[in-house]
This record gives structure tokens, sequence and C-alpha cells, in this order.
């Protein structure tokens, strides 16, 4: 048996096969375009692991996606793969419809008309889960109730549209052509392995480097942060349990503003790792121009997933946090080849002339 995921040398879904080899023990075939976001870094402790093969390639390349599902007889296929940044989004919307609504399209497709092929059984069982966002569902005022499965979609950003879009395509494959699929809607992650153009890297690596901690506006937009294991098996419990054709919102009830979430950053960082000049980390927070469209709040109610599949997230913000600072604390290695952009000379070497 073997899955094929997408997008899995990128900051989830790395996280995703590591822990899915560690708790399953089933083969994964990973498919990642290895834009600027994918480091293969991620996966090192995987090498010449018999349960996982690497490919570079688009999601969008309909050939390659063909041949893998034959060649492996997929029985599953995960789809992190996208464009995930909001403020890259704004600066350049193209290739976020390229690869969320484009390339998502392609790999549906091509999942159809493979499980189109299968034997009764194999379609029986044959699952395509679509990995989303809460940001399809817009923006909540403070009193608002948290995001249900129920809520209409009303995306802002051309990120969250073009990850809406995908979600439709995922919907209507499902109900046209009867293809199984399962969508999870989750909320703001962090973790290991995030890459530092995001809000909780960045700060982390910019306070132990002395630079500013940028806060856009007056910093009350609130996200709903969950420690980044915790998505990883609330999907590996939707693809085992979950109800074809379902969507499940993922979410850690930690609903937090920006600014505390910094500051709660820099107070760990003045326990673990004290600036040389005693001042504390905080003393380096700068508010910046805000984010056009700035979305103001995200909440998920995640009691769906809870009540029909039993799960629910181990992890607080306060002992998520402390374990994602400890990490960036102590993988230097890591920190310093992503930062430098070293590892993207090592693609180039390893993956150029492919
Ligand atoms: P990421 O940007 O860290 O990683 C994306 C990965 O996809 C990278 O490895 C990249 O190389 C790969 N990729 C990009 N375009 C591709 C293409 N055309 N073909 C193949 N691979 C391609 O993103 P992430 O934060 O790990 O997010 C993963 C998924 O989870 C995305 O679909 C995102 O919308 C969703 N999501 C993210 C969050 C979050 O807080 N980060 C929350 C909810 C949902
Ligand atoms: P981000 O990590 O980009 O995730 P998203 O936009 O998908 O929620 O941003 C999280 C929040 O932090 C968001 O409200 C924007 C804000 N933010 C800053 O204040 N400063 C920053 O430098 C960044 C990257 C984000």
């Amino acid at each position: 048996m073997t899955i094929l995921v997408t997008g899995g040398a990128g900051f989830i879904g790395s996280n995703f096969v590591l822990d899915w080899v560690a708790e399953t023990g089933e083969a994964v075939v990973n498919l990642d375009k290895l834009t600027y976001a994918g480091n293969p870094a991620n996966l090192a402790s995987l090498e010449g692991s018999p349960l996982h093969v690497f490919v570079r390639a688009d999601i969008g390349d309909s050939d390659t996606v063909a041949k893998l599902l034959r060649k492996y007889n997929i029985r599953a296929v995960v789809n992190f793969a996208a464009e995930s940044h909001v403020d890259r989004s704004i600066h350049g919307p193209g290739e976020f419809i390229q690869t969320n609504v484009v390339g998502t399209f392609r790999l549906l497709d091509e999942a159809r008309s493979y499980w189109g092929e299968l034997p009764h059984d194999k379609q029986r069982d044959f699952r395509f889960l679509h990995v989303s966002t809460d940001e399809v569902y817009g923006s909540l005022k403070p009193l608002d109730p948290a995001f249900k499965e129920t809520n209409p979609y009303e995306p802002n950003s051309p990120y969250s549209a073009s990850k809406a879009a995908s979600d439709h395509l995922v919907r209507a494959w499902h109900h046209t052509y009867g293809l199984p699929v399962l969508t999870t809607n989750c909320s703001n992650n962090y973790g290991p392995y995030h890459f530092p153009e995001k809000l909780i890297p960045l700060c982390i690596l910019n306070a132990l480097n002395d630079k500013p901690l940028p806060i856009y506006g007056d910093g009350q937009q609130v996200r709903d942060w969950l420690y980044v294991k915790d998505h990883c098996a609330a999907i590996r419990r939707v693809l085992e349990a979950g109800e074809v054709g379902e969507t499940y919102n993922v979410g850690g009830w930690n609903e937090k503003a920006n600014l505390e979430v910094v500051n709660a950053i820099c107070s760990i960082l003045d326990e673990l790792k004290p600036r040389r000049d005693g001042k504390p980390y905080a003393a380096q927070i700068t508010f910046v121009t805000d984010r056009p469209g700035h979305d103001r709040r995200y909440a998920i109610d995640a009691s769906k997933l809870e009540r029909e599949l039993g799960w629910k997230p181990s992890e607080t913000f306060e002992t998520g946090i402390r374990k994602t600072v400890q990490w960036y604390l102590d993988n230097t290695e890591w920190v310093s080849t992503v930062t430098s952009g070293e590892y993207r000379k090592w693609i180039d070497t390893n993956y150029g002339s492919r």
C-alpha cells in the first residue's frame, strides 16, 4: 500500500510525511516541485528509507502524475502542494492561480481517470484528501462565532480565493464524477520546518539576529494557532475514517492576537537565550504598514472533527510555541541553510539537469 503526497517538501507536508512513515509504516511517494518553499533537507532523516520515494515534479504535470499513480498502485492522494503565503499572493497572484487552481484541477483529473480504472473494491477504498485553509471563510468580527463547515465561502486575498476555487473543484469532482474526496480546512499552523517568511519563524529568527520584529498594523489581528503535528494527526484521522464528500474544520482552539504571539515568543527567548545586553526581545517589536485587505480574525470550530472522528489537538499554544522556539534554537544548521538560501544551490545541483 502506498500513498501519494504532494507538496511533501514544504512545511506541513514534510511534517506529515515524517509522521506518516513513523506512525503507519506505509510507503509514501512524495511529489514536489521544490519551489522556494520546498526543502528536501526537511526529509533528511528519511534518506535511504524504502518507505519514501521523492519525485521532483509539478502537480500540473499530468503525465508524471498519471505514471506515478499506476506505477505505485496509489491508494490515496493527499494534496498539500500550493503557493501558501498571503503576502506573496498580493505581489504576484499568477503562480497562485497556476498551482492552486489549475494544478489542483490537473491533479484531480488524473486521480479521476486512474480511479476509474481501478477494480471495484479499490475504487471504493480510494481517497483524494485535499488540504485547505480556514481563510476561505473570510474574516470574522470580534464576537462572531468561529467558522463551521457550513459557513459560506468569502475569501478576501488572492491566496484564499485560489484555495477556495480549489476546494470547489474538489467538491465538484465528487458530486459530478463520484471521486471519493475529503477536504480539511485548517487554521494557522506553526512548528518545526516552518519557512521564515511566516510570522512565527520570522519573529524567532529576527529576534535572534537582532533584527526588527515587524508587526502589521495594530497587531490585533487574531489567528487560531495549531501545532503542525496536531494538524498531521487530524489529516491521518480524516483519511482513515472521514466520510467521503465531507469537509472537516481543523483548529487548535487557540485564538491569539499577533502581538500576543510575538510577545510569547519574546518571553520564551528571554528565558532560553537572553539577549547579551540584558534587554527583553520585545524591545525589537516594530509596527509597520498593514497588509492590504488584512483579515481581522480567523477562528475554527473543530467540534465536528472531535464529535465524529474523535480528534482533538494535543498541544496548547503554550506547550506548542515553547517546543517550536526550542526547535529553532536546536536546529541551527537547518536555519542557516534556509536563511542563506544555501538549500537552493543544493537543489540546483541535484535536480538542475533532470
Ligand atoms: P509551504 O509553502 O510551506 O509548502 C508548499 C509545498 O508545495 C512546497 O514544498 C512547494 O515546493 C510545493 N509546491 C508548490 N507548488 C507546487 C506545484 N505546482 N507542484 C508541486 N509542488 C508544489 O506550504 P504549507 O504551509 O506547508 O501548506 C501546505 C498546504 O496546507 C497548502 O495547501 C496550504 O494552503 C495549506 N494550509 C496551510 C496552513 C498554514 O498555516 N501553513 C494552514 C492551513 C492550510
Ligand atoms: P502569516 O504567518 O503570513 O499567516 P496568514 O497571513 O496566512 O494568517 O501571518 C500571520 C499573521 O501575522 C497575519 O495576521 C499577518 C501577520 N504578520 C505580521 O504582523 N508581520 C509579519 O511580518 C508577517 C509575515 C505576518
